[in-house]
C-alpha cells in the first residue's frame, strides 16, 4: 500500500465523539511503551504524527488518524503501566474496552508485544478478553532489532505456547522493526486485504 495522505483526525476520552464510523477502522493496543505510536509513525512514514516518548504513558487518548482519505488507524493508550494510578488505570480500561467492543467499523485490533520479554500476563489477558468476545486480532512483535534472528523466534514461541493454553490456534503474528522497518509491508499489506474485505 502506498501512503499518500495521512492526517490527525481528534483525540477522544468520550467514545459517544469518536468520528463517524464510516470507514475501515484499525487499531493498536499494547502495554505501554511496546512501541505503538512509533508504528502507527512507521506504517503511516510520517515521524512525528503519534507522539512516541521513551517514558510509558505517553499516549492518554484514544486517537484517530485518517489514512488515504479510505481508512482510520487508531492509537491507544497503553496498558500495565504502574506508575499511573490505578484509578486511572481503570478508567482508561473501561474507556479501550468500550472503544473496542463497541465500534462497528473496527476491522482488526493489533496486539502489541514486546518481543524482548517472557509473555506477560496482562498481554495474554488482553488477547484472551478481546478472543472472548469474538474480535479480530492479529499480534505485532515489536522492537525485533534489539534481538538476534533465533531469540525472536524463540521468545515467538514462547508466547505462542502459552496462548495455546487457552486457544486451539494463533492469531496471525508480524513482527515488527521502527529501526529495519521490518514487518511494514507485510502488515500494511494485510490492513489493505482488511480494506477490501470491509468494501465489498
Ligand atoms: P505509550 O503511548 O506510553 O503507551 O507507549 P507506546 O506503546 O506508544 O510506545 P512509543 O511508540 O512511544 O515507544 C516507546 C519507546 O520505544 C520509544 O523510545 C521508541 O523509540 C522505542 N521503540 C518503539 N519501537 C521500537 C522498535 O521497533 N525498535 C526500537 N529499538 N525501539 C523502539
Ligand atoms: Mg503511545
Amino acid at each position: 500500500m502506498h501512503i499518500s495522505s495521512a492526517e490527525f483526525v481528534i483525540s477522544n476520552t468520550d467514545i459517544s465523539k469518536l468520528p463517524e464510523g464510516n470507514k475501515p477502522e484499525f487499531a493498536f493496543i499494547g502495554r505501554s511503551n511496546v512501541g505503538k505510536s512509533s508504528l502507527l509513525n512507521m506504517l503511516a512514514a510520517r515521524k512525528g504524527l503519534a507522539k512516541t516518548s521513551a517514558t510509558p504513558g505517553k499516549t492518554q487518548l484514544i486517537n484517530h488518524f485518517l489514512i488515504n482519505n479510505n481508512w482510520f488507524m487508531v492509537d491507544l493508550p497503553g496498558y500495565g503501566f504502574a506508575k499511573v494510578s490505578l484509578e486511572q488505570r481503570a478508567k482508561w480500561e473501561v474507556m479501550i474496552m468500550d472503544y473496542l467492543t463497541q465500534r462497528k467499523n473496527l476491522v482488526v485490533i493489533f496486539v502489541l508485544v514486546d518481543i524482548r520479554v517472557p509473555p506477560q500476563k496482562s498481554d495474554i489477558e488482553m488477547i484472551n478478553k478481546l478472543g472472548g468476545k469474538n474480535l479480530v486480532i492479529a499480534i505485532i512483535f515489536t522492537k525485533c532489532d534489539k534481538l538476534t534472528k533465533s531469540k525472536v523466534q524463540r521468545n515467538a514461541d514462547l508466547f505462542k505456547t502459552e496462548l495455546l493454553k487457552y486457544w486451539e490456534e494463533t492469531p496471525l503474528c508480524f513482527f515488527s522493526s521502527t529501526e529495519t522497518l521490518a514487518g511494514r509491508d507485510e502488515i500494511l499489506d494485510y490492513i489493505s486485504q482488511g480494506i477490501e474485505t470491509y468494501n465489498k
